[in-house]
């Protein structure tokens, strides 16, 4: 008998009123692991409740304060670090070094975060008119929904968690489908960590179901999202929040210029490629590589990546696991046979793998051209398409040639080639001599064009999703003074 989990309000694990569940299913094995609340509108309404409770109480717990609460998660985060991630492997099926990658940039940001309450910056600044002070302040928002994805299912939570918590808002944490449990386990440290009631909250369930609830419910203050691109569209035209962060995936590139190290730009594209098996927003897509290098590197490129061990990513010699669910297989076999139709050659790949779970072979297309659909649309799977550039010029505008903005990547000796990609790249990240994968968690992270709306994870700015600034005029002239019309000599 598997277990069935519950929803967290107020402090207390409970049953949803609709008295529904759903399975979370093992990817390597196509087999259920636990049972899941699907949640209704009853249910928010009462997380809703909960989620302003604890605001008034959280949002009155000094910055610092709730700094030592997040270290505190942080240390019950490095305690349970193994058992975490292999619970990430099981669910999600990303192999298990990267499993602990993903807990360990949750450790990471929390650490980070916890810092971040002693500083909460604002600015200082002279005024026009004398004595007169200027000044910003921070303030949290209120009821923070963080809706989150199934591919970092400890660490995107996690970014979200610690910043919206040292900010002083409360939350209700909605995970993907695809790994509640990952999440149900991280609420459990949350709630060992001895957070008051209230101030964070979860609950489970279908997006079309409870998701929808969330973005249209008025007490809600805030939304951050992470995930599909038609999902984050459908946030931003359904929901009356104001305040919503969003970030919508990439097509991501990689540039390899004639002047590269071949065997350093061999390591990064597959790390970027088949690493997640794929299925990360950063995944390297794209690599729009210099004509004379072309026929080495594809030859290389593809004996290596022959080479990869898929399979359950518990064994420690997996190299990539399997997609998160058959509709996900559905998604790349449509791609790779619209890649085929559209006229781009196959060098290896291109077909589901063995096992009854959702494994599929890490597939090369070359001659891709840049408008094809393939160079186009995310896939999110282990397939990347190689596009010839005659020069660093025509390499850029290839990059460019996209709707999406969020990583992109450059191998190069050359200092000229490196600080024009920088300069000329459309996109939140470039990575020079590294793969499109790998952000810092003290460093931002978001997308330019269709991948956000502007707003940053991580380091500082990840601040400003969760916060908002106050400007504070203190004049102690003792007389009335006019900006901009009281002309001061
Ligand atoms: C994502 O791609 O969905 O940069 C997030 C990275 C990770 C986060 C990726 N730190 O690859």
């Amino acid at each position: 008998m598997l277990d069935v989990y519950k929803n967290y309000i107020n402090g207390d694990f409970i049953s949803s009123d609709s008295k529904r569940t759903f399975a979370s299913i093992n990817p390597s094995k196509n087999k259920a692991i636990g049972y899941f609340q699907e949640s209704n509108k009853k249910d928010l309404d009462n997380a809703v409740k909960s989620a302003w409770k604890g605001y008034k109480l959280w949002s009155n717990i000094p910055a610092p304060k709730r700094g030592e609460f997040l270290l505190n998660i942080a240390k019950l985060l490095r305690e349970n670090k193994e058992r975490l991630s292999k619970i990430v492997t099981i669910e999600m099926g990303k192999v298990i070094s990267e499993a602990r990658g993903d807990v360990q940039e949750a450790i990471d940001v929390f650490e980070y975060m916890a810092g971040e309450g002693r500083r909460l910056f604002g600015v200082t600044t002279p005024s026009e008119l004398r004595e007169k002070f200027c000044m910003t302040t921070r303030r949290p928002i209120g009821i923070t929904a963080l809706i989150t994805p199934w591919n970092f299912p400890i660490a995107i939570p996690s970014w979200k968690i610690s910043a919206s918590l040292i900010c002083g808002n409360s939350i209700i944490l909605k995970p993907s489908s695809d790994t509640p449990l990952c999440a149900y386990e991280l609420i459990k440290i949350l709630d060992e960590a001895g957070l008051p009631n209230g101030v964070v909250n979860f609950i489970t369930g279908k997006g079309e179901e409870i998701g929808n609830e969330i973005i249209k419910n008025k007490n809600i203050s805030a939304i951050s999202f992470t995930g599909s691109r038609d999902v984050g569209k459908y946030i931003l035209k359904n929901s009356p929040i104001n305040k919503i962060g969003l970030e919508m995936g990439g097509k991501n590139p990689i540039i390899i210029m004639d002047d590269a190290s071949l065997d350093l730009a061999l390591d990064g594209v597959i790390w970027g490629a088949f690493g997640t098996t794929g299925q990360r927003c950063t995944a390297a897509s794209r690599v729009i590589v210099h004509k004379d290098i072309k026929k080495e590197f594809e030859d290389k490129l593809v004996k290596r990546t022959k080479k990869l061990i898929l399979g359950d990513g518990l064994k420690e010699n997996t190299d990539v696991g399997p997609l998160i669910a058959e509709r996900a297989v559905s998604k790349v076999d449509f791609y790779v046979n619209s890649g085929k139709k559209e006229g781009a050659q196959l060098l290896c790949g291109g077909k589901r793998a063995n096992g009854p779970g959702f494994f599929y072979e890490p597939t090369i297309f070359t001659n891709v051209k840049k408008e094809m659909k393939i160079a186009q649309e995310e896939i999110f799977g282990p397939v990347i398409g190689l596009i010839t550039a005659k020069d660093i010029d025509e390499a850029i505008e290839i990059c460019n040639n996209i709707e999406y903005g969020l990583s992109s990547s450059i191998y190069t000796e050359n200092i000229k080639n490196a600080f024009k990609a920088i300069e000329k790249i459309e996109a939140g990240l470039t990575y020079v001599n590294s793969s499109t994968i790998g952000s810092e968690v003290h460093l931002p992270f978001g997308g330019v064009k269709g991948t956000g709306n502007g707003t940053r994870e991580g380091g500082l700015l990840g601040i400003d999703e969760f916060s908002e600034v106050k400007t504070v005029y203190i004049d102690y002239s003792g007389k009335l003074q006019k900006a901009q019309i009281d002309i001061i000599k």
